[in-house]
């Protein structure tokens, strides 16, 4: 299996408006992932925008005069959760602005890789309103609550290198977009290369860390640990380490 990178989706390619997250540009993501998601070649996908921007947030012109009613009635922005409904482990390669929406769409995905100089945060608060993508969510239980509340709050943006030490991104490295998508890719083909099925696994139960307290969470892990029992990838697995060579996967 490989990886794969969606770049600059033909709707992200406005650079004017600093990959601004519209509704036609979510018609457009989701369709590219759910063309992945039922590739089996496709075992993990990269997701980035430029060196300017991974994304500057909600298209705001866009949506600055939707009323309460039309918000509320049509769901505004629900359609954005398809990304956190993957099976297949998705990267997200930051460089340039992660503002609003576009640091919402990047903690939706699996791993965050970004430039030290990447810049990172929930500036809603200077428009009169929230996040609104899982941003008040995601960041508190990534970094911490006072952390989270300090960044929403203000408004405030921090770099890659900080969202680093706090625990946000896994890996902040030099460069631009260039560098961070070369590193992504090299992680992403490292998860392609390994059994599907426990892939699908290992991401099931870390993504049930966040909604189970301990106790469930760890008898959670053990049912999923004990069904593995019955694919085929642990008997390659497993005979493969005592017999001294390299598994190949049947990915079932
Ligand atoms: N929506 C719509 N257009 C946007 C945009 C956005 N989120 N961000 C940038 N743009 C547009 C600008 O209006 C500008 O368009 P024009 O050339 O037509 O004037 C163009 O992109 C370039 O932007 P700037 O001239 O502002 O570029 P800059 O380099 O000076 O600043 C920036 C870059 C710091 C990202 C600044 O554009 C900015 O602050 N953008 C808004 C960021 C923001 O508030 N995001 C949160 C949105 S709300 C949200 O996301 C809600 C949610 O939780 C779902």
């Amino acid at each position: 299996m490989s990886a794969v990178v969606l770049r600059n989706l033909r709707c992200l390619e406005s650079p004017k408006a600093l990959n601004a997250l519209s509704s036609a540009l979510f018609v457009e993501l989701n369709e590219a992932l759910k063309e992945c998601e039922e590739d089996s070649e496709i075992g993990a996908i990269v997701l980035t925008g430029s060196d300017k921007a991974f994304a500057a947030g909600a298209d705001i012109k866009e949506m600055a005069s939707l009323t309460f009613a039309e918000a509320y009635s049509k769901n505004f922005i629900a359609s954005w959760s398809f990304m956190s409904s993957l099976r297949t482990p998705v990267i997200a390669a930051v460089s340039g602005h992660a503002l609003g929406g576009g640091c919402e769409l990047a903690m939706m995905c699996d791993i965050i890789y970004a430039t030290k100089t990447a810049n990172f945060g929930q500036p809603e608060i200077k428009l009169g309103t929230i996040p609104g993508a899982g941003g008040s969510q995601r960041l508190t239980k990534a970094i911490g609550k006072s952390k989270a509340m300090e960044l929403i709050l203000t408004g405030n943006n921090y770099s890659g290198e900080q969202a680093e030490k706090d625990g946000l991104v896994a890996k902040a490295v030099e460069g631009g977009n260039k560098e961070v998508v070369d590193q992504a890719l090299a992680t992403a083909a490292k998860i392609a290369s390994y059994s599907r099925v426990a892939v699908v696994a290992a991401k099931e139960v870390v993504n049930k860390s966040q909604d189970l307290g301990i106790r469930e969470g760890v008898e959670y892990e053990r049912r999923i640990f004990h069904a593995l029992f019955g694919s085929q990838d642990q008997k390659i697995g497993m005979k493969a380490f005592a017999e001294k060579k390299k598994a190949e996967w049947s990915h079932s």
